[in-house]
């Protein structure tokens, strides 16, 4: 039977969130613990996975073009296998199109059902039979899955799946189903590992991390957690992804400001500032509220990094609901933002309203939001112009090999001259040229800064 020679060699290609990527490291972490290998090279591997993302119509564009050129692939990689997971399966009417006019597609299942993977891929290599197989929803976490970490120093950890809050643009609670929020305890024991195993910084994820533990015990919430694994010894740095300003308490803010490897950055889409817009996008917190919240901040995290989510052209949308977006923009001062045009998503109530706003002025619109975010981010970049920071070096910078990039606590990219060995290291910059995107730095030994390593990116004084 011919599949007895496929090629225990796989790729994947994830589209889409941190969430995504995550799940990639969950099935990557499976194959492997069954003898796979990862291979590049599409014409030659065994098997090829992608997991897909929903979120706007371009994302499905663009996977049903990479299924599409499997087909060519497959003509000269017979034995090919190709398997397609993630938030676009869990959608029926896509997997009947898949079904129906993508026969190169071998395995199909969805995000609830990652762990049975393993199953699945097994089933398929006895049978040769199609396998499709999609759970509609889960109120269980998976746990102690094996998970392949693309970087050594950093991990993600995936605190809660789903959602509850069926913003009305959004796919996502469809696709990732309800909040589901996984034990402390062993959410403490996963980072401790990774500690053990090298780790300095982790991200928490969940769509909303605000309402981690509303399903859980009382005293089960997010700030709570992060209070608990500041304790951890040897981590240096706790981020967290995504925060929904309706959710974003004081207690929040004060575990923030409080705990010392807790990074003073936040991401926190706004979407809109019109409180009009907000409330037909079912956002539940009004202008005053996301200005009031950032104020919070600013008074309480030292030098705090915010940034945002923003989506123009929701149905309805007026020239005025648009200026107030730009108002609390200037207001907040975002270091900076994710721009989407609003895309209409099936089965969403905001695919149905009235007013749907023609392409055009999405553009101007988008464009205009764009100048003012560059113009806001640059001033704020400005002020780290000689200031010495703390880096977690990353990678080598794409458009130079001699030069490094990592990131500051509150999530800046710096480029600076260096090797691999500073790779996964926490070294001391001094910025030297401060861009719109990014800054330029030069590495300065740790006396120069006076033996002080400040975990706020305050300007360290050079000659006191
Ligand atoms: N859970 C996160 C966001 C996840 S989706 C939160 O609530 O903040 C990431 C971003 O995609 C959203 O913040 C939103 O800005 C954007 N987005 C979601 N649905 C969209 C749609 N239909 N059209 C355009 N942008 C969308
Ligand atoms: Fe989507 Fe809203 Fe949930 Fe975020 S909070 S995932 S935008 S429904
Ligand atoms: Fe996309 Fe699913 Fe994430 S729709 S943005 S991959 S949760």
């Amino acid at each position: 039977m011919k599949h007895f020679n496929k090629k225990l060699t796989f790729f994947i290609k994830t589209f889409g969130c941190a969430m995504n990527e995550n799940d990639s490291e969950k099935l990557s972490g499976m194959l492997k613990a069954l003898g796979y290998v990862e291979e590049n090279d599409i014409n030659k591997v065994g098997l090829v996975i992608f997991n897909t993302c929903s979120i706007r119509e371009n994302a499905d564009d663009r996977v049903f073009g990479n299924i599409g050129a499997i087909k060519t692939v497959k003509k000269t990689n017979p034995d090919l296998i190709l398997a397609v997971c993630g938030c676009m399966m869990q959608q029926p009417e896509i997997v009947k199109k898949i079904v129906r006019t993508y026969p190169q597609v071998d395995l199909v299942f969805g995000t609830h059902n990652i762990h049975q993977f393993p199953e699945l891929l097994n089933n398929f290599l006895v049978n040769g039979q199609r396998m499709i197989e999609v759970w509609e929803d889960s109120d269980a976490i998976v746990e102690d899955l094996p998970t392949d970490r693309r970087y050594p120093f950093k991990a993600f950890v995936t605190i809660m799946n789903g959602c509850n809050n069926f913003c009305t643009y959004c796919i996502v609670p469809y696709t990732r189903g309800r909040e589901v929020s996984r034990q402390p305890g062993k959410i403490f024991n996963e980072v401790q590992a990774l500690v053990a195993d090298g780790c300095v910084e982790v991200t928490l994820l969940g769509q909303n991390v605000n309402s981690y533990g509303n399903d859980l015990e009382k005293d089960v919430n997010f700030a709570n957690l992060l209070r608990k694994l500041n304790t951890i010894e040897n981590l240096k740095r706790i981020r967290f992804m995504t925060s929904h300003p309706k959710d974003l308490t004081d207690a929040v803010i004060e575990a923030i400001a409080d705990c010392d490897k807790v990074c003073n950055y936040i991401h926190l889409p706004i979407q809109s500032g019109s409180t009009r817009i907000l409330k037909a996008m079912n956002r539940k917190y009004t202008q005053e509220d996301i200005i009031n919240r950032v104020q919070k901040m600013k008074d309480r995290i030292p030098d705090v990094a915010i940034t945002t989510d923003i989506i123009v052209g929701f149905p309805g949308e007026t020239e005025e609901d648009f200026m107030e977006t730009l108002k609390v923009i200037k207001a907040c001062k975002f270091d900076s933002a994710f721009t989407f045009l609003y895309s209409i998503r099936t089965g969403t109530p905001a695919a149905t309203m009235e007013n749907q706003i023609p392409e055009e002025i999405k553009h101007d619109r988008i464009n205009r939001c764009l100048e003012v975010l560059h113009q806001i981010g640059h001033d704020i970049n400005q002020n780290y112009q000689d200031r010495v920071v703390e880096v977690l070096v990353e990678e080598t910078s794409r458009n130079n090999p001699d030069r490094m990039t990592g990131r500051t606590r509150t999530g800046k990219l710096v480029i600076f001259e260096g090797d691999l060995s500073d790779i996964g290291k926490q070294v001391m910059i001094k910025i030297t040229d401060a861009k719109t995107f990014s800054l330029d730095g030069k590495k300065i030994e740790q006396e120069e800064t006076d033996g002080r390593i400040n975990p706020y990116d305050d300007p360290v004084p050079e000659n006191s």
